[in-house]
């Protein structure tokens, strides 16, 4: 049966100009690079400087996903922008990234899920694209996390990063079998009893301040592994897929040991997994398209590949998409 499908026809990152390693944060709290690498994988993060801000960052990811698209903004009615670290309260970062792209038409909002925001986004993407109400969406994760990390916490500190990553989605008619390119399925959920285990300590409606982001670490680590495997398990049999199927991995980038947890669990194996946690450490809602960007780059996702791509994030929120490259 004859239906739209939301096919990535571009995809794009950017990472800010400072490099900050592990060794860089031995000098400013006690930690080692042993204790980082040893424990979630990360080797270096990459942080923003003054002028760019998400929404910097995020056009700039969009630019490029554009570029590669062979498109330009005016041909763009639909952008979202997750992120949880907006330029302001309002208006959304996604408008002001629309403003920066000469986009003038369609419209423009932000969706805040935390780490699980760019998976949240496609979702959504998938379902404006699949009824015909936009025909063609630009879908950034974008974040600078290091404006809202305790700096003079080493439990939190060293695991965060800032960038961007964006892709293109278009509607296009598919056969509505699995062979069709594009958002083949998705699977959300979110729990908001989980909050005191990840939550950032103010906001506009409560202190009146931007906050600082609190973590039980364990905890996280532990609902992480438990329940991203659910909805990957009913994105696979809502698609009539299996894990043998799947060409790539695209977790989002917490935390090496979460990743190979969860592919373990599912029978995925390592070699299809990509990871940049090592590069970028966490960012959030921008690590799943800045690992897309960086795997269709160096050549390993290509058209017709199965992508699987899954995160968790605070509340908590959760969820996979299986995308036909
Ligand atoms: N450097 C050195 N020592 C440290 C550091 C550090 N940066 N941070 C904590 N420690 C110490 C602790 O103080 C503790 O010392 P103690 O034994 O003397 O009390 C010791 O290391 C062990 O601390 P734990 O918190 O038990 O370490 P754990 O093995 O749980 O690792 C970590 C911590 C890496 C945060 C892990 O719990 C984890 O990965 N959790 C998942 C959280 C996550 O990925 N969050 C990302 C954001 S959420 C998301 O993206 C969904």
């Amino acid at each position: 049966m004859a239906l739209l499908r939301s096919v990535v026809v571009g995809c794009g990152s950017y990472l800010p100009r400072q490099v900050v390693t592990n060794a860089d944060l031995e000098t400013r709290v006690e930690t080692s690079d042993e204790w980082i690498v040893q424990r979630t994988g990360i080797r270096q993060r990459h942080i923003a400087g003054p002028d760019e801000t998400t929404s910097v960052l995020g056009a700039q990811a969009a630019k490029a996903a554009l570029d590669r698209a062979g498109l330009s903004g005016a041909d763009i009615d639909l952008v979202i922008c997750a992120t949880s670290t907006p330029d302001h309260t309002f208006p959304s970062t996604a408008t002001q990234i629309q403003a920066m792209l000469g986009i003038e038409t369609g419209f423009a909002f932000d969706l805040q899920a935390v780490c699980a925001g760019f998976v949240f986004a496609v979702a959504t993407a998938d379902r404006y694209l699949a009824t015909g109400a936009a025909k063609r969406a630009l879908v950034v994760g974008a974040e600078t996390f290091s404006r809202i990390v305790d700096w003079e916490d080493r439990t939190t500190c060293v695991l965060f990063g800032d960038g961007a990553g964006a892709v293109v989605l278009e509607a296009r008619e598919g056969d509505g079998t699995t062979a069709d390119r594009g958002v083949l399925a998705s699977c959300l959920r979110s729990d908001g009893r989980h909050r005191a285990k990840l939550y950032v300590d103010g906001g506009p409606g409560s202190t009146g301040t931007t906050g600082k982001l609190r973590m039980e670490g364990k905890e996280v680590f532990r609902f992480a592994v438990g329940s991203v495997t659910d909805v990957i398990e009913e994105t696979f049999r809502a698609s009539g897929t299996t894990a043998e199927d799947l060409s790539w991995f695209v977790p989002h980038q917490a935390n090496r040991r979460i990743i190979e947890a969860s592919a373990d669990k599912l029978g995925i194996a390592r070699e299809k997994v990509v990871l940049t946690v090592d590069r970028h450490g966490n960012t959030s809602a921008a690590s799943i398209p800045l690992a897309l960007d960086a795997a269709c780059r160096d050549g390993r996702i290509r058209e017709g590949d199965l992508v699987m791509i899954e995160a968790i994030g605070g509340g908590f929120t959760w969820g996979a998409a299986l995308i036909r490259w």
